[in-house]
């Protein structure tokens, strides 16, 4: 296949870095506002939510499951809700398109159903590993089949009775953990989730915000079924995950000074904050206030040199999808950075270990694989070609490493950056960075 397939990008150094801004919302929240919205009671008006087209997705299977979403302005839903059991069966299959939070988040909400249903995705999508919720969900007493290897479609049965379980996470993922609270619902008895490590608590904010009795605190959930979702206003704040690539590329170019406005700070999603700080970074949040009860910050990042850090362990669940944009930090700092303790990043929308070593050796970095991460070596860029697998965050971290090398570098495959940041390109560009369309 060739590695340059359209639409693409042309990445090239731009100048510094300057202005205010505001990233999209959140995408977790997004996907969850209209989850909960959808079985609530009454209408639930969403503000700030994100035009992707993965939660675009998620809404569109709503309603084909028979709720009626408006969309008065971009970037605002108002969902009636159908109540947890007025969902209809859907007359075809439920595209989620490359949204592994979709799927999985889906997965739970349609196992309580007294209909069949089937969750099919993108190629990507179509790779990626659904075990992980569908092993648990069965000993709730639901029944999903997967293809060869726990991949989807996944063909859900509906009609089971489900009943609560207490099941520890193997591997921290606050899809898994959202999907069991969700299938919770339609349980009998109490569902209890533990976690290895505390991942996002999205939804069980947003539970308890929605009137559902929930006890949770860092790393363990419960709840029990029987209750009722009432309607909620949602305000969602800037993806903290989409505002790391410009903290990435204010921090590593010369002469930025850059203002990224009302961002998340859930401390389940900051991980990055504290990797690029411990790196030398220059980042201080100004402004604190909370938008639906979720902590928001303005972030003002100035250029400072970077040097390279062991990636502490206990911070790779806060950072899990932002290890992108910090590898292209590291091959920007001094000295040698190593990650460890990573080898969910395997299973992401690519293998994003080995597509960003690809793509950083492509353009002359240092740096090696290891099964559960990387050692990268600090040092400087060129010109070169890289394919971002169609994984979004590796078109956007590319588009970063550019800024700084010798050299125009050409992204493939960069259609997917719509699923969660569309008009990247037209802020970067905005704000400084040299990006065009290939
Ligand atoms: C998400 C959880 C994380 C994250 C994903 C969004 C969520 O996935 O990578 O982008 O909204 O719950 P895992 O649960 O697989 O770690």
């Amino acid at each position: 296949m060739s590695n340059l397939q359209q639409p693409a990008w042309i990445a090239t150094r731009g100048g510094p870095l300057r202005g205010q801004w505001h990233v999209p919302g959140d995408k977790s929240v997004s996907h969850r506002a209209v989850m909960l919205g959808a079985i609530a009671e009454g209408t639930t008006r969403i503000r700030g939510f994100l035009e992707g087209e993965d939660t675009r997705a998620t809404a569109r299977v709503f309603e084909q499951l028979g709720v009626r979403i408006e969309a008065p302005n971009a970037s605002e839903r108002i969902v009636h809700g159908v109540g947890l059991h007025g969902l209809r069966a859907p007359s075809g299959e439920l595209d989620c398109g490359n949204a592994g939070t979709g799927m999985r988040l889906l997965a739970g909400v349609l196992a309580g159903q007294a209909f069949d249903s089937v969750l099919i995705g993108d190629a990507s999508l179509s790779r990626r590993p659904m075990r992980r919720v569908t092993e648990p969900l069965a000993a709730m007493g639901a029944r999903i089949d997967t293809d060869d290897g726990g991949m989807p479609p996944l063909r859900i049965h509906g009609g089971r009775r489900l009943h609560g379980i207490d099941y520890a996470l193997p591997v921290a993922s606050a899809q898994v953990k959202s999907a069991l609270l969700l299938a919770g619902l339609y349980a009998d008895g109490e569902t209890v989730v533990r976690e290895p490590h505390p991942t996002r608590d999205y939804s069980e904010r947003m539970l308890a915000a929605f009137g559902w009795p929930i006890a949770f605190a860092p790393g363990q959930a419960r709840l029990s079924g029987g209750h009722v979702l009432r309607a909620c206003d949602v305000e969602v704040p800037a993806d903290f995950s989409s505002a790391a690539f410009f903290l990435v590329a204010a921090s590593v170019v010369p002469g930025s000074e850059l203002l990224l406005r009302a961002v998340g700070l859930n401390p389940r999603r900051t991980g990055l904050l504290q990797a690029l700080r411990l790196m030398g970074a220059d980042i201080t949040e100004q402004n604190p206030g909370s938008h639906g009860g979720e902590p928001v910050a303005d972030l003002l990042v100035r250029h400072a040199p970077l040097h390279g850090v062991d990636v502490p362990v206990t911070l790779v669940p806060d950072m899990i999808d932002e290890f992108p944009a910090l590898f292209v930090a590291a091959a920007c700092a001094s000295g040698r950075t190593r990650v460890s303790g990573a080898a969910e990043l395997r299973v992401k929308e690519s293998d994003r270990i080995a597509t960003m070593a690809t793509g950083l050796r492509a353009l002359g970095a240092d740096i090696e694989e290891r099964p559960d991460g990387a050692v990268i070596e600090g040092g400087r860029l060129h010109g070169g070609d890289v394919n971002s697998h169609g994984d979004h965050r590796i078109a956007m971290s590319f588009a970063i490493a550019a800024q700084l090398a010798d050299g125009e570098v050409r992204i493939g495959d960069v259609a997917n950056v719509a699923t969660s940041f569309p008009g990247f390109d037209a802020l970067a560009t905005g704000m400084g960075m040299g990006l065009a369309a290939a």
